[in-house]
């Protein structure tokens, strides 16, 4: 298992070839074994390629075009995460009216839902990257608003899937435990 999760990489360049239906499904079955709090599986998926990946383009362009008037380059760099991925799968978690603790024990049953995923993905030799910030408009109303989610809908990930171009290799770097940790 340690072996598996030292693996596990944040994937940002694909192959143009399409992702398999039959290995969406099985990311898409992996993350609905993930714990959660009262069984309430508060998890939505809404999966883009083809025609709604492309559509999907415009909204991010649009997005970057008006934060960044005068950063053509990073504009364009920016893109190339949406042009150059073959799947995108947006996870949301359900915001539970009234109830902030299970809203955010939501978030966090959601997150063990994604990382299910990135874990399924590199089973099935597909990479994958979790992004929030820039194109993964996580933090931003455009994206939930192409998606079509509702207002008791959090966004939580966009994740970028599809082969690797080419395997990492970075050395994976992180702080020992040791350094994280208070034995009390
Ligand atoms: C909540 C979350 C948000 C992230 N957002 C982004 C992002 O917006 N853009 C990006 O390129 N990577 C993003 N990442 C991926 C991290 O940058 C990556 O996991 C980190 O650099 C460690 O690398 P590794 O996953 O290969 O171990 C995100 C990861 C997490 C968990």
């Amino acid at each position: 298992m340690l072996e598996t999760l030292k693996k596990r990489r944040a994937i940002r360049n694909f192959l143009p070839q399409p992702v398999e239906r039959e290995k969406i499904e099985s990311l898409l079955e992996a993350a609905t074994y993930a714990p959660n709090d009262r069984m309430r599986e508060p998890w939505h998926f809404y999966v883009l390629q083809g025609d709604s990946l492309k559509r999907f383009e415009q909204v991010a362009l649009d997005y970057l075009q008006e934060r960044f008037p005068t950063k053509p380059n990073l504009v364009e760099s920016s893109m190339k995460a949406v042009t150059n991925t073959p799947l995108i799968i947006v996870v949301t978690s359900a915001i539970v009216e009234g109830d902030e603790g299970a809203t955010i024990d939501n978030t966090f049953a959601v997150s063990s839902a994604i990382m299910s995923m990135w874990l399924m993905a590199e089973s099935l030799d597909l990479g994958m990257v979790w992004r929030t910030r820039g194109v993964g408009l996580v933090h931003d109303t455009a994206l939930h608003k192409f998606i079509g989610a509702t207002e008791s809908e959090r966004l939580i990930g966009t994740l970028c899937i599809g082969y690797p171009e080419e395997p990492i290799t970075t050395e994976k770097k992180r702080t020992t435990f040791s350094e994280k940790t208070t034995w009390l």
